[in-house]
């Protein structure tokens, strides 16, 4: 019997489902096609590279648009193409309003949106707004203009403290290692002034309360709303503004709590001016008309300040960081969950999910320990113990089935459709991540969640790009794990991610409710009824019994392995250790 037959006919259903409910959330009827949307990451740089220089590209994209369009995903969101040193693979621009050559040109961008449009899919922009490229001509004019001037005041430049004015202005310590702080050489030779950078010291941090700064991001804002995107990803949202007087911070650079360190007092984030330039970025977005959304990169400590990005005058989403961390711990997992839905509720905004960005170990080399991985950011070397790729990728699928049935809107990160693991044996020579050099080598860096992508097994580097070698190396099992191979199989990765995505839109699970189905929430499962879908995920190393007579709608196990979709579940069948699975249950209609 077909999945499709029987799904909306309760008849072939059995008993109603029993048990306690501790309802959440309600189903979202609020209109907003980001509400439920999922969008899909595009890192330019390891998409695809057409003109076979090593490195992606913008028409690349457009090449391999129609694949992605067979996701099923509402948007893609691409990382940086604009034009930049490079220096922290884009995200240090010198350039807002302009395409890197390295990726194309502005008409690149333009044909890589029709094509897009063309498919049904909107187009999502990074705007990187706390800080640019020390290349950028404001900073370059900063630099040869006198202290005190409205060039300098565009930056955070201070004076040094000591007898010369030799010690950093205050203990800022930069996300990527060392000070956040770099002195200059004045004009006239002399040693002089010093400038914040949260991030490596080619990336000065704007001064958010310079009109200049403002005036500069507006600009940009209606640059690519009149292009075409449909919004922002806004990097470093809560970073923008900070504290007056700079007050000394003994906590973590990243603004994380830690003992004695809550993050709500890191006096570089979170700070209340901040709510008003996204009040003001909303209200230009609107006038392009109701469909333009920010997203906020927003790493906030605890979780329930999130809502103040995004209440109804603000910004349309944020990422949801701590579930990305919550791994596959049941209970950690309920916690966020519950706290998402509750605290984005209270301002009447959707939540979203997601598992893997270009920032973190991928999920499927995550999962492949038995334990805990070695790290989730900073990247995994040779000498750290190793994942089990299978066992990663299995888990990754059922990760991934638990998070798509979730109610609210769901980031990919690219790759992970097709269970990518992150690459570990890179030479030292090729890591690029400024952490690396950063912290000498005692931080990997990020660049093992950033190869470029298989597309093709039988062509040169699985069918990245002809030309010269990609930027970072492919590992071995990329060529087995090209796009093309998994197209072919219906038990492959990539096959259940299609199907999965098709099956969150039509059973609208975006826009669904959420109650914990207390039975099967134990310490090592976790179920949710999300309208009649219930979703049951098992961490534990035995298997759980499946409640008897519901219809299996999907599974995060091939069909061949397991049952297959359609299927009844029978009293004493066995949910696998890490699976997840969407069963159809029929819901008595209480009001009648
Ligand atoms: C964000 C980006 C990251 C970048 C940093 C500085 O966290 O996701 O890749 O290095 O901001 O822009
Ligand atoms: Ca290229």
């Amino acid at each position: 019997m077909s999945v499709d037959s029987v799904l909306f006919s309760p008849a072939a259903l059995a008993s109603p489902l029993t048990g306690p409910l501790t309802p959440v959330h309600p189903a979202d009827h609020i209109p907003g096609w980001w509400r439920s949307a999922v969008i899909y990451q595009v890192y330019p740089r390891s998409f695809r590279d057409l003109n076979g220089d090593g490195i992606g590209d913008l028409a690349g994209i457009t090449a391999e648009l129609p694949r992605l369009a067979e996701l099923d995903i509402d948007a893609v969101w691409l990382s940086p193409f604009y034009r930049s040193p490079q220096r922290d693979a884009g995200y240090d621009v010198s350039d807002y309003c302009d395409v890197d050559p390295l990726f194309g040109s502005l008409g690149d961008f333009d044909a890589m949106m029709a094509e897009a449009t063309r498919l049904g899919m909107r187009v999502i922009v990074d705007l990187v707004p706390n800080h640019c490229s020390d290349q950028h001509p404001a900073f370059q004019a900063a630099l040869t203009a006198p202290a005190g001037s409205p060039e300098r005041d565009m930056f955070i430049f201070r004076d040094g403290r000591g007898a010369f004015g030799e010690e950093p202005p205050n203990n800022w310590q930069s996300h990527f290692g060392g000070s956040a702080w770099t002195r200059i050489t004045e004009p006239d030779g002399a040693p002089g002034q010093w400038y914040l950078h949260l991030f490596d010291s080619s990336q000065p941090d704007f001064n958010w309360d310079s009109r200049a700064v403002h005036d500069e991001f507006e600009r940009v804002l209606r640059f690519w709303l009149d292009r075409g995107v449909s919004g922002f990803r806004v990097d470093v949202a809560h970073a923008l503004v900070k504290a007056p007087g700079l007050p000394e911070w003994g906590g973590r650079a990243d603004g994380s709590s830690s003992d004695g360190f809550p993050g709500r007092d890191a006096p570089m984030f979170g700070q209340p001016a901040l709510h008003d330039i996204y009040r003001q970025w909303r209200r230009i977005l609107a006038e392009y008309g109701p469909d333009r959304i920010l997203c906020a990169e927003a790493n906030v400590d605890p979780l329930p300040r999130l809502a103040d990005w995004v209440r109804p005058d603000e910004m349309h989403q944020a990422f949801n960081f701590p579930y990305l961390h919550a791994g596959l711990d049941v209970h950690r997992m309920r916690h966020v969950i519950t706290e998402s839905l509750t605290s984005l509720d209270a301002v009447a905004a959707p939540s979203t999910w997601v598992l893997s960005n270009h920032d973190v170990v991928r999920h499927a080399t995550r999962f492949g320990y038995h334990g805990h991985a070695p790290r989730d950011g900073d990247g995994i070397g040779t000498w750290d113990p190793q994942p089990d790729e299978d066992l990663g990728r299995s888990r990754a699928a059922a990760a991934s089935l638990f998070m798509l049935g979730l109610p609210g809107g769901a980031y990919l990160y690219q790759g992970e459709e097709l269970g990518l693991p992150d690459g570990i044996d890179i030479p030292d020579t090729q890591r690029q991540d400024p952490t690396f050099a950063r912290t000498g080598g005692a931080r990997l860096g990020r660049d093992g969640c950033r190869i470029p992508l298989p597309w093709r097994a039988g062509e040169p580097n699985a069918g990245f790009g002809h030309g010269q070698d990609p930027w970072l190396p492919q590992p071995e099992s990329f060529a087995r794990l090209a796009r093309d191979v998994q197209a072919a199989s219906s038990s492959s990765h990539l096959s259940l991610y299609k199907r999965m995505l098709e099956l969150r839109r039509r059973l609208d699970l975006g826009r669904g409710s959420l109650s914990w189905y207390e039975d099967l929430c134990t310490d090592t499962s976790l179920a949710f009824l999300n309208g009649s879908t219930l979703v049951l995920l098992n961490v534990g190393s035995e298997p759980l019994e499946l409640p008897a007579g519901r219809m299996l709608l999907r599974s995060s196990t091939p069909p061949e392995a397991g049952y297959d979709a359609g299927d009844m579940a029978g009293a004493g069948d066995p949910l696998g250790s890490g699976e997840t699975v969407w069963l159809e249950i029929y819901i008595e209609d209480t009001e009648g």
